[in-house]
């Protein structure tokens, strides 16, 4: 065929002609991505490999990034490729050239998908940016203000002992509760707390009333698809919100800058009649100032109080559900657990309300949050960074500048090169056992909350809270798993481990996506007789 018989065809049949272009010119993309990139030496996935984001896509899609990220490190070693430009690698001497204080990778544009309309402090990607932003709202998250902020958990906790309670009672001795709801809903309420002003009252109703739980879920999804697709742009969170409707990011929005805006009218009100308004984190940012010296506005407190609802409920609520998982799970560590709370409570240095100075001396039981951080991190997505104009030397190879590197907490703490040969094991002693060097190397290779500059700001919020809710809990009530197998038996989902394997022994049905939920979590509670 001559040359303009081609041209002729082509002009005949432009619909075709189009198609066909479009489809040549993204197969040669993809070969060149998988053959001839930069990236092209290093191992993954062939979808992956091929650049069109579809492997970190279907892990968005399909909940499984730590599982499916895990097998492909065990298979191909330090490194791996999960899209056109992104490596993963699980070697601890790249901690802290990638995410250390002062360092020059910043976040990549994934993490803009995690804001409304103006970035926040998670979704800041620029580093300059984000160290003025973090210095105008660190007040909020002072050691300082974490013990004012202790009664407003005591309250919330209040309320789900209450809940309790009435369940032992209808359950004639014998509740059987939703754990996994239960845990979201005590976790939304301090929240709401700390950051909106006052409970949301979900645990007192026992349910989702303000319907945020299918809206933080909607939030989440929409983030990790449009994040893998960033081609996609626009039109791609445009469907995705229109999909998601009444129940997506945009709703979660506006009910959280309403919430603020009513608190705010109340703080405005205390002031004009000279009352001290209550201490606590939104208090706080009321008083945040920008660099050049101008107060937040309204809009930007709003987005501050958001993220913390997006950043700080479901993370908590993940490890009290897994703490409990794997203190229960294990007759052997249920009881010494108990041993060191009961000797706490006996020797006088526990009483209730349980003060977070007085439960981080439970020296078993905080290594059981250790150890749960360590195996059931609440974020197992990979956190990625783009590598700064100089370009660096990751594990052993150079990469370019703008080339994306990332960590995956649930990958690498499960890496024998990060915890030992048991790697994969709940093992609480080994942060007992550990000399203080040591136990200097597992706390820099525990990367749950991050590290270096962007390490989570929240986190001894939820250490705190943690550490108030679960002994209280334990000390009150005795729990066992509610059986799946039974004709009555409350179960939806079939039983999934951590480590993504199906079990019908298994308590909970968890999901690995930025997020490690833990679904359908049903346990039995009951009065203990010595609290
Ligand atoms: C067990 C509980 C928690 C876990 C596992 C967790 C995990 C994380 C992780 C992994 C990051 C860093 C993300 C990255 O580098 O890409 C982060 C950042 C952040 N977290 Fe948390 N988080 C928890 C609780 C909280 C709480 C309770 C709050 C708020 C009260 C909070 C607020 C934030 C904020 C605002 C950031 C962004 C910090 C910055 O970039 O400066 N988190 N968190």
């Amino acid at each position: 065929m001559s040359l303009a018989q081609v041209v002729d065809f082509a002009s005949e049949h432009l619909p075709l002609t189009l198609a066909l272009t479009v489809l040549a010119s993204l197969a040669s993309w993809a070969v060149y991505n998988a053959f001839f990139s930069p990236l092209a030496d290093v191992p993954g996935p062939l979808s992956a490999r091929l650049g069109l984001g579809s492997w970190m896509s279907n892990r968005a899609l399909s909940y499984d990034m730590g599982w499916k990220l895990a097998e492909q490190h065990e298979k191909h070693g330090a490194a791996v490729r999960v899209s056109r430009n992104m490596v993963s690698l699980v070697d601890p001497a790249v901690i802290g050239e990638i995410y250390r204080y002062g360092g020059k990778f910043e976040k990549t544009s994934f993490y803009s998908y995690f804001r409304a309309d103006k970035p926040s402090l998670m979704s800041t990607l620029g580093n300059h940016d984000h160290a003025l932003m973090r210095r105008a709202e660190s007040p909020a998250y002072t050691m300082t203000l974490l013990v004012d902020l202790e009664e407003h958990v005591d309250s919330c906790l209040d309320d789900l002992v209450s809940y309790f309670d009435k369940a032992i009672v209808t359950g004639k001795g014998k509740g059987t509760v939703d754990m996994g709801e239960m845990m979201q809903l005590l976790a939304m309420d301090v929240i709401g707390e700390l950051a909106f002003g006052g409970t949301f009252g979900l645990c007192k109703a026992g349910k989702d009333t303000q319907g945020f739980l299918p809206m933080l879920e909607a939030f989440v999804d929409v983030c990790c698809l449009c994040g893998t697709q960033p081609w996609a742009g626009l039109p791609l969170i445009a469907f995705c919100n229109w999909k998601v409707g009444a129940q997506g990011p945009q709703a979660l929005a506006a009910k959280s800058s309403k919430a603020v805006k009513d608190r705010l009218e109340q703080i405005k009100k205390a002031y004009e009649t000279g009352d001290e308004p209550r201490r606590d984190m939104l208090s706080k940012l009321v008083m945040a100032k920008n660099a050049d010296g101008s107060p937040y506005s309204v809009r930007q407190i709003e987005v501050a109080a958001s993220s913390i609802l997006g950043a700080g409920s479901d993370t908590t609520a993940i490890t009290m559900r897994a703490l409990l998982y794997f203190i229960v799970r294990d007759p052997a560590v249920y009881a010494k657990v108990m041993r060191d709370i009961e000797d706490a409570f006996d020797s006088g240095l526990l009483s209730l309300p349980i003060k977070y100075s007085d439960g981080t001396k439970l020296s078993y039981f905080q290594s059981c949050l250790k150890e749960t951080l360590r195996l059931h991190p609440a974020v197992p997505w990979t956190l990625p960074r783009i590598v700064p104009k100089e370009g660096a030397v990751l594990a052993g190879r150079y990469y370019a500048p703008g080339t994306q590197v990332a960590m995956s907490p649930f990958v690498f703490h499960r890496r024998t090169e990060a915890f030992g040969p048991d790697a994969a094991v709940f093992r609480p002693e080994r942060w007992l056992e550990a000399t203080e060097e040591e136990k200097k190397v597992m706390e820099r290779n525990l990367i749950t909350f991050g590290s270096g500059s962007r390490v989570c700001i929240g986190k001894n919020i939820s250490l705190m809270e943690i550490t108030k809710v679960l002994p209280t809990l334990l000390w009150k009530y005795r729990f066992s798993f509610t059986p799946r197998n039974q004709p009555n038996s409350p179960h939806k989902l079939p039983g999934r481990a951590v480590d993504g394997t199906y079990d019908d022994k298994e308590p909970w049905h968890v999901k690995s996506q930025w997020f490690a939920v833990q679904a359908d979590y049903w346990v039995d509670v009951e009065e203990r007789d010595d609290a």
